[in-house]
């Protein structure tokens, strides 16, 4: 676009310069969430505790989606218990694996697929659910998906470290992330956070 703009080509019009503006714009923010990945995998950032409102940090995380969401005209229903009590821990990193997981989920979903987000209480601790109707996974696949740099998505597309930095917070949370998949019908990611006494 540069070279065509400094050659005054009157053929690139509007339309075609948004196109373009479209794809650096949808690449820059796959470079946000690769490198953004990196860095939480090697840990170099830090770990600021604060009291997290569930409720707003699932809000928050469905909000840097929403586009996304719209675009493939996935139907996304939330159950957010009313009565969520405070966590402690990073809310930026809660952001980051609910993020990270409703992103998988949406990359399992073709177009109309059905996505739900849940949280409640269940004895000490909260119990977040990330569901979706899509692809589902096979046995083979389950066993390592928590593996740093295991990705079935194409080159460029994954880097694997998804659910290897999700695994991570989720334990300096003191917390645990369990996967239940049928293969074409569809998983269930069941994330708990010990609810804090301090
Ligand atoms: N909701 C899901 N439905 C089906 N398969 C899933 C789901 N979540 C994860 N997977 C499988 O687990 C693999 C690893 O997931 P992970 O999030 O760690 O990496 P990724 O999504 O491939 O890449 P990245 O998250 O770095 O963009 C995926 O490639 C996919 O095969
Ligand atoms: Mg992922």
């Amino acid at each position: 676009m540069i070279d065509r703009l400094e050659q005054k080509d009157s053929e690139l019009d509007e339309e075609e310069m948004a196109l373009y503006l479209t794809k650096i714009k949808e690449n820059t923010e796959r470079c946000k969430r690769i490198t953004g990945n990196l860095l939480n995998f090697s840990r170099k950032s830090n770990w600021t505790v604060t009291h997290i409102d569930i409720k707003d940090t699932i809000m928050n995380s469905i909000n840097l989606v929403e586009s996304t969401i719209k675009k493939k005209r996935i139907t996304l229903t939330t159950n957010l218990s009313p009565e969520l009590p405070v966590v402690f821990g990073d809310s930026l990193k809660m952001m980051q694996v609910i993020v990270n997981l409703i992103n998988n989920a949406m990359d399992a979903m073709n177009s109309e697929g059905q996505l739900i987000i849940s949280a409640k209480v269940e004895q000490d601790s909260v119990c977040i659910q990330v569901i979706d109707d899509g692809s589902g996974m096979p046995a083979e696949v389950l066993g390592k998906i928590f593996d740093p740099f295991y990705t079935t998505k194409p080159v460029g597309k994954g880097t694997g470290l998804g659910l290897s930095v999700c695994y991570g917070i989720i334990e300096e949370f003191g917390g645990k992330i369990q996967v239940d998949s049928e293969e074409s019908a569809g998983t269930t990611i069941t994330v708990q956070i010990p609810i804090s006494t301090r």
